[in-house]
C-alpha cells in the first residue's frame, strides 16, 4: 500500500506538528478550539473524525459550535444544489464572528471546495474564509495550516482529490458504539447525475490486511457494530492484488472473535451478485439488512442514468435474497425528476416500491450537477410538477414503513442499545435491519445487546420493552 511521505515521514510531520503549535500558542492566548461539522455521505462523515484526529494531533480542544471556536471547519457535500447553499449560508453566518475575532480560522473542505467554480466563489464572495482544500486531502491538512499561520494569508488550494489510500492517519470518533470503516474512496460508475467521480476521483480499494487490522482495533476498543463505507462497496478490491473482492472480505470480517455487527454501505445493484448475497446469508456477524439504491423504476431512465441494470434484474436480486437470507430487510435511494421522466416513469418507480416493500427510502429530486452528463439533457417536467410526484412517493413510503413496523409489534429482536433515546428514561438502539427501537432503560445500557420485545409502532421507530 502506498503511504504519502509529506504526513508519515516522522520527522517532517514532528518538526511541522511542533511548528503549528508555536504558532498557535502566538496566535491565542489560550488552548485552541476547533468546530468541524461535516455534511453529506457516511464517507464525509468519516473523513471528519480523521480531520479531527489530525487536528487533535495538532493541539487542537473541541467545541460543540461555531461561536466558542478558533478554527471553524466545514467539511462538504456537493451532490445536491441545496446542500451546497446550505453551506454557503453556514459560511455567511460566520462573518459576524470572524469580524469580532479576526484571528479565528474558517476553513472549508470536501467535495464542494475539489469543484473551481467554488473556490472561485469563495475567493471572490467569502474574503473571510482563510483556507479551503479539497477531498480525499485530509492528509494535507497540517501542511496547508502551517501555510496559512506562516504566511498569514489566506490558502485556496486547487489540487485533484487525492488518488492515494493515505493510512495511519489519526482519527477521532464521534462514536463508541458504532464506527464507521472506510473500505475504498472514490468512484468509477459516472452515473451521469452525479458529482461524485468528478470530486472524489478514481476508485481505489484499501489493502485487505490494512481493513482487517482496523476492524480488529474497533473491536478491541468495544465498538459494537463496524460500517464498511465506499460508494460502491460490491467493486471493493478492483485493482488491488490476488483474489481480493467483498464477499471475501465480508467472510475475513465475519470470523474476527468478538459480538459484533457488520453493515456496509452503499450496494450498487449491477455489483450485486449472487455470491454476495451467500456471503451475506453465511455470516452470521453481518446484518441482513441491505441498502441497495435503485434510483428509479423505469428502464429506460436507468438507461440514461447508466445505472447498468435494469428494474427487473433489481427485483431479482431482491428475491433471491429474500429466498436466502431470512427475514432480510431492504432500503433504498429513489431520484425523482431525472431529466426527461415522464409521469409513466414515475409510475413504474411508485409500483416498484410498493412491490419491493423498503422498510425506508432516501428520496431526493433531481438537482443538476454542471459538468455531469445529465446537465446536457433537456429537463422540461416544471419543478411544481416533479414535487407533485415527490409528495406521492413520500406517501406511498409512509405506508410501507408505517406497516413494515407494525409487523415488528409483538416479536422479540436483538437490539444494539447506543444511548439516550428522545424523552426522559428511555434508551434508543437499532434493530438489525436499522430500525431505531427506544425502551425504557438506563444509560449503563449503552454498548450492549438487547433482547427487546417490540410493542408499538411510530412512523420512524418501534418502541418495546426489554427482555431480562
Ligand atoms: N454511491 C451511492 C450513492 C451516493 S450519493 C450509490 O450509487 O448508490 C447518494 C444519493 O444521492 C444517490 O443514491 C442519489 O439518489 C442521490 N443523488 C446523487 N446525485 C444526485 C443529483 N444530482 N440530484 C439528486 N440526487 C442525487
Ligand atoms: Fe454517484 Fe453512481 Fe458513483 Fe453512486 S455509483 S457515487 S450515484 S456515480
Ligand atoms: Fe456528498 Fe461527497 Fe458524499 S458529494 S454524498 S459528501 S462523496
Amino acid at each position: 500500500m502506498s503511504y504519502l511521505p509529506d504526513y508519515i515521514d516522522g520527522a517532517l510531520a514532528q518538526t511541522r506538528t511542533e511548528r503549528i503549535k508555536e504558532l498557535l500558542s502566538l496566535r491565542y492566548d489560550h488552548p485552541p478550539l476547533a468546530y468541524v461539522h461535516s455534511f453529506g455521505c457516511q464517507q464525509n462523515v468519516s473523513d471528519g473524525e480523521h480531520l479531527c484526529g489530525l487536528l487533535a494531533s495538532l493541539g487542537f480542544g473541541f467545541c460543540p459550535d461555531s461561536a466558542g471556536a478558533d478554527l471553524v471547519l466545514f467539511n462538504t457535500c456537493a451532490v445536491r444544489e441545496n446542500a451546497e447553499e446550505r453551506v454557503f449560508g453556514n459560511i455567511g453566518a460566520l462573518s459576524h464572528l470572524k469580524r469580532a475575532r479576526p484571528d479565528m480560522i474558517i476553513a472549508v473542505c470536501g467535495c464542494m471546495t475539489q469543484q473551481e467554480a467554488v473556490r472561485e466563489r469563495l475567493r471572490k464572495s467569502y474574503p473571510y474564509v482563510d483556507l479551503a482544500f479539497g477531498a480525499n486531502a485530509a492528509h494535507r491538512l497540517p501542511e496547508l495550516l502551517l501555510r496559512l499561520l506562516e504566511e498569514r494569508r489566506r490558502v485556496i488550494d486547487g489540487r485533484e482529490p487525492g488518488e492515494k489510500i493515505v493510512e495511519n492517519l489519526p482519527v477521532r470518533r464521534e462514536g463508541k458504539v458504532r464506527a464507521w470503516l472506510p473500505i475504498m474512496q472514490g468512484c468509477d460508475n459516472f452515473c451521469t447525475y452525479c458529482i461524485v467521480p468528478y470530486v472524489r476521483g478514481r476508485e481505489h480499494s484499501r489493502a485487505m490486511p490494512d481493513v482487517l487490522r482496523e476492524a480488529k482495533e474497533l473491536i478491541a476498543e468495544g465498538y459494537k457494530e463496524i460500517t464498511l463505507l465506499g460508494q460502491n462497496v460490491n467493486s471493493y478490491g478492483k485493482g488491488l492484488e490476488g483474489e481480493v473482492t467483498f464477499p471475501r472480505l465480508l467472510r475475513e470480517l465475519n470470523v474476527l472473535p468478538g459480538d459484533f455487527w457488520i453493515r456496509f454501505m452503499t450496494s450498487h445493484p449491477k455489483d450485486c451478485t449472487k455470491e454476495l448475497i451467500d456471503a451475506i446469508a453465511e455470516c452470521g456477524k453481518v446484518c441482513n439488512y441491505i441498502h441497495l439504491p435503485v434510483q428509479c423504476g423505469s428502464d429506460e431512465i436507468l438507461r440514461r442514468m447508466n445505472r447498468r441494470y435494469t428494474a427487473a434484474q433489481y427485483k431479482e436480486l431482491v428475491e433471491y435474497a429474500r429466498e436466502r437470507i431470512p427475514g432480510v430487510s431492504f432500503s433504498s435511494d429513489i431520484m425523482v425528476g431525472f431529466p426527461g421522466e415522464r409521469y409513466e416513469d414515475f409510475l413504474q418507480t411508485l409500483e416498484l416500491v410498493k412491490e419491493v416493500r423498503f422498510h425506508a427510502l432516501y428520496t431526493f429530486l433531481y438537482s443538476k450537477r454542471g459538468g455531469t452528463a445529465a446537465a446536457q439533457l433537456p429537463d422540461p417536467v416544471p419543478a411544481q410538477e416533479k414535487s407533485r410526484w415527490f409528495r406521492q412517493l413520500l406517501a406511498a413510503q409512509e405506508q410501507v414503513t408505517r406497516s413494515f413496523h407494525e409487523q415488528m409489534v409483538g416479536r422479540t429482536l436483538r437490539v444494539l442499545c447506543e444511548g439516550p433515546g428522545k424523552e426522559q428514561g428511555m434508551m434508543s438502539g437499532r434493530t438489525e435491519s436499522g430500525v431505531i427501537a427506544q425502551f425504557a432503560g438506563d444509560e449503563a445500557l449503552a454498548g450492549q445487546f438487547l433482547q427487546v420485545k417490540i410493542t408499538r409502532a411510530l412512523n420512524w421507530a418501534v418502541c418495546g420493552e426489554m427482555i431480562e
